[in-house]
């Protein structure tokens, strides 16, 4: 098993060229279920769960090719389904899997899709997708582990839907349903993330009649079919983050370029408000840590515009070494704190009370064996290890290539002592 070895202490200086987004790929890429009609998607990252849903897609029949000479971009074409089924096997690598269930249910009125089981970070159950499918007709049953979905002779019919909670997820599998429904479909306390209005962008440049996107209210009529589309997926704004916190972290300063402004505003807020600096420029945002240590500050994670659970950990690691104390509180997953014992072995000064962390500013980390658990905990190892003293072996990194395009090459450019052991070099220099 491959392992990350970090020798901290090197303040980063340079530029990081941030990749397409994640969440907003994966979501993109089942709009090839949606259409006859090719769709070319660009910028799209070269990641671990861009594969899982390449694989999953094409055992339905989507055809997936590269444009040559073009990295990142793809065309999807679904003018041959031969399979609404998603097998287990696709589906427990990666639960945004569950995302082709709108479209499939809504293009060929049935859909067989795993249930996608829970994962480290929480239970994650999927039962605000199946209510807001049955809203629009969808008959729903539960077995052996599958969730069996069949819409109406005619086909799905427009509906309100009222989510007793934010889901980005089934804010994506509602918005993608409607768009084939018959009549409006109107979506209450939708999920406002940039990724959604990505979607919906795409589905609007495929014909949909989408208004609403970004809000919590979205209409949405529907259409018979939809066309062909050239979308180009939007940046990554976690990965901005989290690049923004290793600068945080470890010290200097790095244009992150291509990242888009506006997406991060209060995971920016915080920043500053640690004493960082972040400025926009023409080609990206230029993020410094002008003095020698931050201070505490608190955070909330909470649905978009809220600050991103998915830079819950990042910001843990920053602040183990700030100035004064940080509570911060999570509020989205109920077990979202797995870095916080393996930060400890490096050195950090940790409490946790259910869903709030009170970190305590130490004078400084020192480099461990640690282990990675889920995605986004990996990377907050990454980040301590650049500010500890010593070095530091990341376990599990398989978890790191899910999330993070190039990571080792990135932060290497920018002056970090960083590597990528493989398997059995790893073990020989353990
Ligand atoms: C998306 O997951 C992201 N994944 C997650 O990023 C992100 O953390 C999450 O949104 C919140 O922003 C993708 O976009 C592929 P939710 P999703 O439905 O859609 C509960 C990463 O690190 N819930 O908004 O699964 C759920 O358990 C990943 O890139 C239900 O109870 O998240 C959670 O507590 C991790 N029933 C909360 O809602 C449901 O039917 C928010 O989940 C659905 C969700």
């Amino acid at each position: 098993m491959d392992q990350i070895r970090v020798r901290g202490g090197q303040a980063l200086k340079g530029t990081i060229r941030i990749s397409g987004a994640k969440n907003a790929a994966l979501p993109l890429m089942t709009v090839g279920l949606l259409t006859d009609q090719p769709v070319v998607l660009r910028n799209v990252p070269a990641l671990a769960d861009i594969e899982s849903m390449t694989n999953l897609l094409r055992q339905h029949g989507v055809r997936i090719t590269a444009i040559e000479g073009e990295a990142g971009t793809w065309t999807l074409d679904g003018s041959d389904i031969v399979s609404t089924l998603a097998p287990y096997d696709l589906v427990r690598k990666m639960r945004a899997s569950v995302l082709v269930l709108g479209p499939l249910l809504t293009r060929f009125g049935e859909a067989t899709v795993s249930m996608p089981g829970g994962c480290a970070i929480g239970n994650r159950p999927v039962d605000l997708h199946l209510k807001g499918l049955e809203a629009l007709g969808a008959q729903i049953e539960i077995e052996s582990g599958y969730v069996h979905a069949r819409a109406p002779k005619g086909g799905l019919t427009g509906g309100r839907v009222t989510f007793p909670m934010i889901s980005v997820g089934a804010t994506e599998n509602l918005l993608t349903a409607a768009a084939l429904a018959s009549g409006e479909t109107e979506l209450v306390n939708a999920a406002r993330e940039p990724e959604i209005v990505d979607l919906a962008n795409l589905l609007i440049s495929m014909g949909a009649e989408i208004e609403g996107a970004g809000s919590d209210t979205i209409r949405i009529q529907g259409k018979p079919t939809l066309g062909a589309a050239d979308h180009r997926v939007l940046p990554d704004r976690i990965e901005t983050g989290t690049y923004a916190m290793a600068v945080g972290a470890a010290g200097g300063e790095v244009l992150l370029e291509g990242a888009e402004a506006g997406l991060l505003d209060a995971a920016f807020d915080v920043l500053r408000r640690a004493g960082m600096t972040v400025t926009q420029e023409a080609t990206g945002i230029r993020v410094s840590r002008p003095c020698d240590r931050l201070v505490g500050v608190d955070a909330m994670t909470e649905p978009y515009p809220g600050f991103p659970t998915d830079l819950q950990a990042q910001l843990m690691a920053m602040l183990t070494v700030a100035d004064g104390a940080s509570m911060i509180t999570e509020t989205i997953f109920e077990n979202r704190f797995m870095h916080v014992p393996e930060l400890a072995r490096m050195g950090a000064n940790i409490t946790v009370h259910h869903s709030s962390a009170l970190v305590r500013g130490v004078a400084g980390l020192t480099g461990a064996p640690v282990m990675a658990t889920d995605l986004r905990a990996s990377v907050s190892l990454v980040l301590a290890a650049l500010a500890a003293k010593g070095e530091t072996t990341v376990n599990r990194v398989y978890h790191l290539d899910r999330g993070y395009a190039g990571l080792v090459e990135k932060l290497t450019a920018c002056g970090a002592d960083i590597a990528r052991l493989q398997g059995q070099r790893a073990a020989a220099e353990e």
